[in-house]
């Protein structure tokens, strides 16, 4: 819900003879808890709204000081007014809340010691604020069946208090269609109509959203420890680049679950699924736990101590590392977009930003950079999801933000509601009222355009999408652009009384499109990095920066591809206007003396390869030919992946739950995360196995020399407090808050005492066996509001821990927004600008081994990425419950498309694409742009833009 408070409308209300200020923008419960007051309730949700349907919330409400008898109302259905006066502790309302609560619990089965909500649970929470604690029903329960709702949830139907949260949430607020309620009376059934797996991305957080038991995290089942039994810290997800706020828990070092952690700028009270259940590589059998050194004469490995590692690291970078610029160009480097900031950095530094090359393609370090340039320059001003929700026209273009950003993605869901929130309010409906707000909006929508090759998630919202080809869309956007230029033009001529230019010879879909983003008084552009076209993105940026000139408040959403990718932006060497966009290509031919400059002085003899799969990037063959010509490739990486398998020394990274550091998200938010666990056995931070290299040897110092190496970072200098409490420190924050009892036992077949718990180093949080004083949290609090606040009692389940807002008073829990910080030059975009990015646009693209056209014969089909939020995170992938609900990769052809080649639905085709082939089965999509095929996301990368398709068949034959 959106509240607009300022200090100056707060108004004045008695509660319990206590007199209060507080905002009307709330309804009544809300405002009680805001107040720290124990009010229990079901069905209302901050995020939700209030329907008024479980009765739980009564309060006495009085007339005025006379009137000693008052009459019910339910706070979540009363809007806060001056003078009000109301009563929680009165006799009425206590005796209605426990009678309430009493009859809801005479379905409810009372199996908390098996149920895995024990501990954690908000009917617990509310019947124990209720005073409901005595059990007289004794007549026989209804009971249901359970269904199999896929790999992230269990179901237990008979723990159902009949709330309806679920539903409102997953269709509703959601969107998804596969889950309802059945049945009437108290025979509800909240389910599907059929077992099957939960299709909505969001579907994980039914567990936190219904206040009972009945669905429970499935992944935590396998490794199910209390929750008091965990040590928590906050972090930030590792996957996407929204950068949205977690809590990690843990114990005997297994990630055992993540929970939301509420920032009301970015995730909210939601996490989409991969950020729910996509840690399981922190557990997993790949992960690497010791240094392993190859022996290249019979390819076998040893295993190092960490300190024989080190020394073997200093060995090998020793002819390097000396100061001798020559020498030194003899070690280059690839940093990576998935891991911390201070890693890259550490690693930069070792071998110098000439011969630091950044873990994208070429394509991306320019996509990149386009966009922290456009964000420095103040050209387009950054959104937060936030303020995404609050938009009042969007426009997205060519990037399926369902599957590449899904956060965002269900905040311009809800922003599509803004139009009949707006309507309700002009009749005097609060945004908080939920059914009233629905029954007046029915399918209203705010403006909402989308110009993309596919139909998406988004399509039933959108009040204009134009599906076509991207060629076709860069017309479509130059259309829009011009338009604009046209509109800024006009404002300017007004006031010199000069004429309208005329439109008519664009698109109708232009002047749509236009109309909305002009007639709105916030509208936002949406795009970014999945089209891996720089063109495209110029012209989305052109359109942003002409709205913003028309539209003082517009905003702009750049979705990056992995959670830290959006700072490879920020370390591109600029000189005299001149960017050199050092990817992955760049490295390439760099080592294959293509770079043009003198070969034998530029070959390097020894590469550093920071977590990145260069296989997830390069066709095989050119990418072993390059690694063959270096004498020593050295990988530190979390995961045997393919390229930590070339490695010649194998330095094993501690995960984003082993470690800590600052992440960029793609709105251009710094944040720092903390590990929960130390690193097993021999996994450091990256930076860590290269302190003695660089001099580096604390985290405050890597902050130091990057704000003055890369000055657009200088805020990071914010972290390196905290990051002075750690193990040596007289003081720590518990990792454990406010706890009575001491651990639950599980080790107690071998010893009845229970071990303690090991802490990570280097990290403010200590473990304990106890948790934390009253007195030991408020100093806590004190520095920081993580996660010694999460629990109070009456309050210990999740949602109860984030029923208000954090406040996000400090950068440590708030981040720092980069961008909002800078302000320099603000030059706006026109037509025809930017003539040097599209000269280095053509020397990136040239980067890449250059396409024999006959090698294309008959071909020339334009491919475009499909992305898939259970296929594309690469990390994610090793959680069995998103690798299985990722598709098949297939081949998508419009109908017409494939009749013109021939091509069958089911049969496999060979997808000879610039840089390699693939073979992918077909199959055909009638929603998509006629002109085009899909491939997935990971394919297009590898395959590039056109491609020749060949039933596998038809090429045995030629092949013949
Ligand atoms: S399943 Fe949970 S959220 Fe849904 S109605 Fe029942 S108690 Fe409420
Ligand atoms: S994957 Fe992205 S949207 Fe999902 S929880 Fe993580 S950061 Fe948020
Ligand atoms: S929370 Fe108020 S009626 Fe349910």
């Amino acid at each position: 819900m959106n509240n607009l408070n300022t200090d100056t409308d707060m108004v004045s209300i008695t509660i319990d003879n206590q007199a209060y200020r507080v905002s009307p923008h709330e309804n009544l419960l809300q405002t009680c808890l805001t107040l720290g007051l124990d009010l229990p309730y079901f069905c209302w949700h901050s995020e939700l709204g209030s329907v008024g349907a479980c009765r739980q919330c009564a309060v006495n409400q009085y007339q005025n000081g006379e009137d000693k008898i008052g009459r019910l109302v339910m706070a979540c259905m009363t809007p806060v007014s001056d003078g009000m006066i109301i009563s929680m502790q009165d006799t009425q309302s206590t005796q209605f809340r426990q009678t309430n609560i009493e009859a809801i619990m005479t379905q409810h089965p009372h199996d908390c010691p098996v149920c895995e909500e024990g501990g954690n649970c908000h009917l617990q929470d509310m019947t124990a604020i209720s005073g409901h604690i005595n059990r007289r029903y004794t007549g026989k329960k209804r009971t249901h069946l359970n269904q199999y709702l896929g790999p992230m949830l269990n179901h237990e139907m008979n723990r159902c208090i009949g709330c309806y949260r679920c539903v409102r949430f997953y269709r509703d607020y959601c969107g998804g269609d596969d889950f309802n309620v059945f049945g009437s009376k108290s025979h509800l059934y909240f389910g599907r109509a059929r077992s099957g797996a939960l299709e909505n991305s969001f579907s994980g957080n039914l567990a936190e959203v219904c206040p009972t038991g009945v669905f429970t995290d499935k992944p935590y089942s396998e490794h199910y420890i209390r929750k008091w039994d965990l040590q928590t810290a906050p972090t930030v997800c590792p996957h996407c680049s929204l950068g949205c706020n977690i809590t990690v828990s843990e114990r005997d070092h297994k990630i055992r679950r993540i929970t939301n952690r509420r920032h009301d700028e970015i995730n909210g009270h939601f996490l989409c699924n991969i950020g729910l259940f996509g840690y399981e590589h922190v557990n997993h059998s790949e992960r690497l736990d010791a240094p392993l050194l190859r022996n290249n004469n019979d390819k076998s490995s040893v295993i190092l101590t960490s300190d024989a590692a080190k020394k073997h690291l200093a060995k090998l970078l020793s002819p390097a590392i000396i100061d001798n610029q020559q020498a030194l160009g003899r070690c280059i480097a690839i940093g990576s977009a998935r891991t911390h900031i201070e890693n890259n950095a550490a690693l930069m530094k070792l071998v110098g930003q000439d011969n630091f090359y950044l873990g994208v393609p070429d394509v991306q370090v320019q996509m990149l950079h386009m966009l922290c340039s456009a964000y420095q320059s103040n050209r387009v001003s950054p959104f937060s999801i936030k303020q995404a929700q609050a938009c009042d026209a969007a426009l997205i273009i060519d990037e399926d933000i369902s599957h590449t950003a899904p956060r965002l993605a269900l905040a311009i869901r809800q922003m599509s509601r803004n139009l009949g929130i707006n309507n309700a309010a002009k009749l005097g409906i609060a945004d908080w009222q939920d059914g009233a707000v629905r029954n007046i909006a029915q399918t209203s929508r705010s403006p909402l355009a989308i110009i993309a090759s596919d139909t998406s998630q988004l399509s039933s919202l959108a009040t204009e999408e134009v599906i076509i080809s991207p060629d076709e869309q860069v017309i479509l956007l130059e259309e829009i652009q011009d338009l604009l230029a046209h509109k800024l033009e006009e404002t300017k001529s007004l006031d010199d009384r000069e004429t309208h230019t005329n439109t008519e010879s664009y698109s109708a879909s232009a002047r749509r499109i236009v109309d909305s983003l002009l007639t709105a008084d916030t509208p936002m552009v949406i795009t970014g990095l999945q089209s891996q076209d720089p063109a495209l993105l110029r012209t989305s940026l052109d359109i942003a920066s002409l709205l913003k000139r028309l539209k003082p408040h517009a905003g702009f959403y750049g979705v990056t591809k992995q959670v830290n990718d959006l700072h490879f932006g920020l370390l591109i060497k600029d000189e005299a206007g001149e960017a050199k966009y050092l990817g992955i290509d760049s490295f390439i031919n760099r080592v294959m003396g293509q770079e043009g400059e003198d070969s034998a002085h530029n070959a390097p003899d020894t590469l550093i390869i920071l977590e990145t799969d260069l296989y997830r990037y390069m066709e095989a063959e050119q990418l072993e030919a390059a690694l063959d010509a270096i004498d020593n490739i050295i990988v530190i990486d979390q995961m045997l992946t393919p390229t930590a398998q070339m490695a010649d020394l194998l330095l094993p990274s501690g995960s984003f739950a082993e470690s800590q550091g600052c992440y960029l998200s793609s709105e251009g938010r710094l944040q720092h995360g903390f590990a929960t666990i130390s690193g097993l056995n021999q996994r450091m931070m990256p930076w860590i196995w290269l302190a003695e290299l660089t001099h580096l040897h604390h985290p405050a110092e890597i902050h130091h020399w990057l704000s003055q190496h890369v000055p657009i970072l200088a805020p990071i200098e914010t972290f390196s407090e905290l990051a002075h409490i750690n193990q040596g420190s007289p003081f720590r924050i518990a990792g454990q808050p406010q706890r009575a009892s001491a651990r639950t036992a599980i080790h107690a077949v071998n010893d009845v005492k229970e071990q303690m718990p090991m802490s990570a180093s280097g990290t403010p949080f200590v473990q304990s066996m106890e948790g934390v004083e009253g007195f030991r949290q408020s100093q806590v609090q004190m520095i920081t509001v993580l996660p010694a606040n999460a629990w109070s009692p009456k309050w210990n389940s999740d949602q109860g821990a984030n029923r208000s807002g954090n406040g996000n008073q400090s950068p440590w829990t708030s981040g720092i927004t980069l961008f909002s910080q800078v302000s320099l030059s603000s030059q706006p975009a026109c037509p025809g600008e930017h003539q040097d990015e599209q000269e280095n646009g053509r020397q990136t693209n040239a980067g890449r081994k250059e396409t024999n056209s006959s090698e294309l014969t008959g071909a020339g089909i334009r491919l475009v990425p499909a992305a898939n939020l259970y296929a594309d995170f690469e990390l994610a992938r090793y959680s069995s419950p998103i690798h299985s609900m990722s598709p098949d990769p297939s081949l998508k052809i419009h109908p017409s498309l494939a009749a013109s080649l021939r091509l069958i639905e089911g049969e496999e085709v060979w997808v000879q694409g610039e840089h390699s082939a693939v073979r992918l089965m077909c199959t055909f999509n009638r929603q998509m742009a006629p002109d085009i095929a899909q491939v997935p996301n990971t394919l297009f990368t590898l395959l590039g833009k056109r491609a020749k398709i060949t039933p596998v068949t038809l090429k045995g034959k030629e092949d013949k």
